[in-house]
């Protein structure tokens, strides 16, 4: 059995601590510890009641999602908690650290709540494509009212003991929380034999009855933030339930029956890959776990613009102080403005007070200088994307910063080799390829070169970690993971214009598929006019699927940037609205190049791209580039706006059956002709044994290297 609970009897209490490392998961020998200990003061008539407490950190970080899928031993959490509710003698839940899902579910059990003051509360499992099911949605209500437990239930976040103070999920707040809580028992035992029950306090479900308007705000919520997720819908079932039903007992049955629809649901099972998934990108197969990790106490940015602006914040964020150059005086005075806009922003949105922008933006220095970085611990350059420019910058870097500090590209396409080249400390060169706006996408891209050594991956993987990004390792090879597999993906988009559809109808495609942005919008919103532009300075024809946005970019029209694009944009605004004015160019490109357009469909819309992502990312594993197939879903739930609920485009692939993926590709092969969608070598493979992308190693000599082409693949789009 796994996890332990410990007893001690102090001055008439029972101190019941849950035992079970790192975060206290309610395992199976972490339920029968409960019983049993509860059992063992409800026997002792000595004790006058129970403290539940957590050993370490963490009060209980809720189940044990390793035994999902599996039948559970032991007692099971529901006798556990009733065991706890219907205890003879009153329970206190000293929270000492995160009491989450299923630990928040234990401490309302419990007759009080007490917590230390770096405690917190919370219940995530929508995250994981579930809800509360073991009376959360059911207690919450009760204690805090269903408006604010739905805010908590939708979102998942987490509430600090202040705030869950003032909520009312906890009754106090003690320094000396054991001792305290021992107090407290002796107080109330002393006082009273009866000890409230959450499950008993009514008043604030029966004041929510009869009116929609509650439950109506959460769908809205939902919708806008969990679009196409499965669970936030439940759980607002179960706090309707919560609302109307007379018998607690009869709500407890509804959150029951609507947990197991969740845990049957696909979509549980593809947000538990990508929680999981996550954890494992951020470690790097054949480096050793004991890897020196370098002490990051202070940043450099090069370039203030978009990227380098919003990578500061990151740092500044994170507590690290960080210093940005520029060359140019006008660009730095505006990137600095935007910085401090931005944080300004959170202050107008509540999200932080005046104190703590003036503490963050306080981290954030600039200057014209080279030497102002020279004391820096990595510096990351996000100037232009030219090669030229960038080996002239790390040239420089390499003079002025210290000799061991870490230096880094965020190019979005450039060869990294051919930038560490120029230093004489090419093992302390990576690429940090963060997404636009940094300061808000999760996904950190860190390419590894050929020479960054060891210690410098596992520097910049807990760098990532620090500012809260889901990295992923990458070879240095052309397009890294992301933008590789995007090329194909907006190629079929583009193809798909020429054969027939149009814009709105393959963005409406992807978009009712769960992508967050179609293409088109996508394309738009990037600015068509950055390839346009690159072909026209190297003098290079344009490939047939960029010939349309080209066509357009000739006609002024590039985008959001100047309100003109595959979509029309009033001023001020990013609503796309349609451009009929464009399906004569269309119409001219497909029948130029010999193209017959004709209706597609919706399925063969998402097919094609969806197929194109998957197709790709099978060679991207089977050449080593990336470490492993959930690495890939990583990439696109975090970067490109692939919905999460489908676990990403190789989950996805799972999911549907290697067998049908082929013949899918077989199909799309034969019909367009495409190289895209020559099934791919490990796709045959699988098919054949029935397997699935993750039962396939991860390629063995990870270090063979790929031809590099210097065009930017960022400029191919
Ligand atoms: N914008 C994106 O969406 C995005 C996403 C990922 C990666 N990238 C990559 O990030 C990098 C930066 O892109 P951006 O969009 O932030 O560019 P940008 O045009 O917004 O900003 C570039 C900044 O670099 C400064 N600069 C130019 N030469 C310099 C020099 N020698 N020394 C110091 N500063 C200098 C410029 O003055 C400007 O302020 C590029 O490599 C790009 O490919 C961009």
């Amino acid at each position: 059995m796994k996890g332990t609970v410990h007893y001690e009897v102090k001055e008439g209490v029972a101190i019941l601590t849950v035992d079970n490392p790192p975060v206290n998961p309610l395992s199976d020998g972490v339920r029968a510890g409960l019983v049993d200990g509860i059992t063992q003061a409800e026997n002792d008539s000595n004790v006058l009641g129970v403290v539940l407490t957590g050993a370490g950190r963490s009060f209980i970080a809720g189940a044990d999602i390793s035994e999902f899928g599996k039948t559970p031993e032991g007692p099971s959490l529901d006798e556990a908690l009733r065991k706890l509710e219907f205890c003879s003698k009153p329970v206190v839940a000293a929270i000492n650290g995160s009491a989450l899902g299923g630990g928040l579910e234990t401490a309302l059990v419990c007759n009080y709540r007490i917590a230390g003051p770096a405690a917190f509360v919370g219940l995530p499992e929508v995250n994981l494509g579930l809800l509360p099911g073991a009376g959360g949605t059911q207690r919450l209500p009760r204690l805090v009212g269903p408006a604010e437990a739905l805010k908590m239930m939708l979102t998942g976040m987490h509430v600090h003991a202040k705030k869950a103070l003032s909520m009312g999920i906890i009754d106090e707040i003690c320094e000396d929380l054991i001792k305290d809580s021992i107090k407290f028992i002796q107080k109330v035992s002393s006082e009273s034999e009866n000890h409230p029950k959450v499950r008993d306090l009514n008043e604030k479900v029966i004041e929510a009855r009869g009116s929609d308007n509650i439950l109506l705000e959460a769908k809205a919520m939902a919708a806008k933030t969990r679009k196409g997720q499965f669970a936030p819908g439940q759980i607002i079932k179960c706090v309707e339930a919560a609302i109307n039903c007379d018998d607690f007992n009869d709500g407890m049955k509804k959150e029951g029956e609507y947990f197991i629809e969740c845990l049957v649901n696909p979509q549980r099972e593809a947000m538990i890959h990508i929680f999981f998934g996550e954890r494992a990108a951020s470690k790097i197969s054949d480096i050793p776990r004991e890897t020196p990790v370098k002490d990051i106490k202070k940043a450099g940015i090069i370039g203030s613009g978009t990227m380098g602006g919003g990578i500061a914040m990151c740092f500044a964020n994170a507590g690290i102080p960080v210093h940005i150059i520029d060359q140019d005086a006008d660009n730095l005075k505006r990137g600095m403005s935007v910085i401090e806009k931005n944080y300004e922003f959170m202050v107008n949105r509540g999200k932080m007070t005046e104190e703590m922008k003036d503490s963050v933006f306080g981290l954030v220095t600039s200057s014209l200088d080279y030497q102002d970085v020279s004391d820096c611990d990595i510096v990351i350059e996000a100037v232009y994307e030219n090669l030229d420019l960038k080996e002239k910058i790390f040239r420089t870097l390499d003079e002025v910063v210290k000799k061991d500090a870490i230096l880094a590209s965020n190019t979005s396409g450039l060869n990294v080799d051919s930038i560490a080249a120029v230093t004489n400390r090419p093992e302390l060169v990576v690429g940090t390829h963060f997404f636009s706006p940094a300061n808000i996408m999760r996904l950190l891209e860190v390419v590894r070169g050929s020479q960054s050594s060891d210690e410098t991956m596992a520097t910049v993987m807990s760098v990532g970690k620090k500012l809260k990004k889901a990295s992923v390792v990458s070879l240095n090879a052309p397009g890294f993971i992301g933008n590789r597999m995007l090329f194909g993906y907006t190629a079929q988009a583009n193809m798909l214009l020429l054969e027939g559809a149009l814009p709105h109808q393959v963005d409406q495609a992807l978009e009712s598929f769960g992508m967050s942005m179609g293409p088109f919008r996508m394309l738009d919103l990037v600015g068509l006019d950055l390839g346009w532009r690159a072909r026209k300075l190297s003098g290079t024809e344009p490939a047939l699927p960029s010939k349309i946005g080209d066509q357009l970019c000739e006609l002024d029209r590039f985008g959001q940037k100047n309100g003109k694009g595959f979509y029309n944009y009033n001023e001020g605004s990013r609503a796309p609205n349609p451009a009929p004015e464009n399906e004569d160019i269309y119409k001219t490109v497909s029948a130029a190049n010999g193209i017959e357009r004709r209706e597609i469909s919706d399925e063969e819309i998402v097919d094609r791209c969806i197929l194109a992502l998957i197709n790709e990312g099978a060679d991207i594993i089977e050449e080593g580039v990336g470490q492993r197939a959930a690495d890939l879903d990583v990439v696109y739930i975090n970067g490109y706006g692939f919905p999460i609920w489908r676990g990403g485009p190789m989950h996805h692939a799972n999911a549907t059956g290697m067998t049908e993926v082929l013949n899918k590709l077989n199909k799309y092969h034969e019909l367009t002709k495409s190289d895209t969608f020559k099934p791919a070598n490990l796709i045959q493979k699988l098919a054949e044994t029935d397997g699935k992308f993750g039962d396939a190693p991860a390629k063995e000599d990870r270090k063979e290297k790929l031809s590099f082409s210097e065009s930017s693949v960022a400029g191919n789009l």
